[in-house]
């Protein structure tokens, strides 16, 4: 990526109608624009970004068996109707829309419903089972906050994966599966340490459903970590009795703030009932398939990530889901030979790179590679040409490497 070629800019001030400090430095750094309250367009870096995540995702849900698909956003009321969800008193957060003579349409806030339904033309025997399709898609939300930026969208992806089970004995196995590729997922995303697979309410076919929860000043929810074991609560099913039940006491749990990041959850035969979705077992009697639900918001953890590890100076990437491993930053006309070589090796490589070949003074370009949030600056100054040495900063402690142009090479193809 050129610089002179990115029509985005950054900006120094915060924009006026944003609070959320993810929002702020996203707008600032040129990763998103704001349409309107929860609503962000996702700019060439925040497209970058948003899409790592969303690799990171789309390999661990594979590697379990996953399947990936795409529903569609318009929804036909009769399929909900058959939960009872399309009444607004049910399900609070619709947004519904019609024709011009009066039919009515709604757009997803989730895809529980539409993915029974046609599932029912795929499964009819215990040997299509199980079966386990995911997407990545737009969800709609008629939120009545949108104060946290990228974290509350009333438009905003879900990673949606649905499992269908012949029993609950195949559904337990795969429940565990799922809750270690979720923590899987967090470490590959940096936020390993902060983020603990969370005991809440369950539903009437288990006792729990499990949170994936960061933790995090800004968070909505509330939870009781237990740094021994690993695991949290949330507040919701904090009690004495399932404190007993885990294994853990009072004086050893932390409460904490924290942004629900991911969940998983057993619905049993809720939707399979209501739809009708069921199959002929291998002993020829005829059953309902058992389902669950496990969703991952992956534009609400781009935000909880860029406002978890900013500093004063911006935005601090993980490296797994920078938008460029090294941002190149050239200073002098002549330098320009040398960075553009550097720029075509590296990119060749496959590294990513983010080339600042604009004509702006080398204070703008610190400044916008701090706010960025690229793990690397590389500067190529004449100066530095002369004595055959190139500074090299990392982002996230500011630590300064002085290296000629083959250590460069060597450091980062590897
Ligand atoms: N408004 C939203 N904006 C961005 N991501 C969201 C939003 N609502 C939910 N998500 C993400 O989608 C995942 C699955 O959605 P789910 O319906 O289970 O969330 P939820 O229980 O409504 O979340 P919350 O309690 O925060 O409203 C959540 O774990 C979260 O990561
Ligand atoms: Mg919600």
């Amino acid at each position: 990526m050129k610089m002179s070629q990115m029509f985005t800019k950054t900006s120094k001030n915060n924009p006026a109608d944003e609070v959320s400090k993810n929002a702020q430095l996203l707008i600032r750094a040129g990763f998103v624009h704001k349409e309107m309250a929860g609503v962000y367009d996702f700019l060439p870096l925040g497209k970058n970004v948003l899409d790592k995540i969303v690799q990171i995702i789309r390999e661990e849900m594979n590697k379990i068996g996953g399947v990936e698909m795409s529903l569609t956003a318009l929804q036909n009321p009769e399929t909900w109707q058959a939960t009872n969800r399309w009444d607004d008193e049910v399900m609070d957060v619709w947004f519904k829309t019609k024709l011009s003579n009066g039919r009515e349409f709604g757009l997803a806030p989730t895809h529980e419903e539409p993915i029974t339904k046609l599932m029912r033309n795929f499964i009819s025997s215990y040997k299509d089972l199980p079966s386990y399709p995911y997407q990545f898609q737009t969800k709609f939300r008629a939120e009545l906050r949108s104060k946290s930026g990228l974290m509350r969208g009333r438009e905003f992806l879900m990673k949606d994966l649905y499992s269908f089970s012949k029993d609950k004995e195949q559904h337990d196995e795969f429940y565990e599966e799922i809750s270690k590729a979720y923590l899987r997922i967090f470490d590959r995303l940096g936020l390993g340490g902060y983020t603990f697979k969370t005991f809440a309410s369950g539903g009437s076919f288990a006792k729990f459903s499990h949170e994936f929860q960061t933790i995090s000043p800004v968070g909505e929810d509330t939870i009781y970590v237990s740094h021994e074991k690993g695991i949290a609560i949330n507040q919701e099913v904090y009690n004495d009795e399932v404190l007993a039940e885990l294994g853990v006491k009072k004086e050893d749990l932390v409460e904490e703030k924290a942004v629900e990041v991911g969940n998983i959850f057993t619905l049993g035969y809720k939707f399979s009932e209501a739809l009708g979705l069921k199959f002929i077992d291998s002993d020829e009697k005829e059953k309902l398939v058992f389902m669950g639900s496990y969703g991952i918001g992956p534009s609400r953890v781009m935000g909880l990530i860029a406002e978890h590890f900013a500093d004063d100076k911006g935005l601090v990437w993980p490296e797994n889901i920078a938008p460029a491993k090294i941002y190149l930053m050239q200073i002098g006309e002549d330098a320009k030979e040398l960075a553009e070589e550097v720029y075509n090796k590296l990119t060749n490589q496959g590294i990513e790179v983010i080339y600042d070949d604009r004509n702006t003074g080398a204070g703008q370009k610190f400044a916008d590679s701090d706010l960025m949030g690229i793990p690397y600056r590389l500067t190529i100054s004449s100066r530095a040409i002369k004595q055959g040495r190139f500074e090299l900063v990392t982002r996230k402690n500011g630590e300064i490497e002085e290296l000629t142009i083959e250590d460069i090479y060597n450091k980062f193809m590897k």
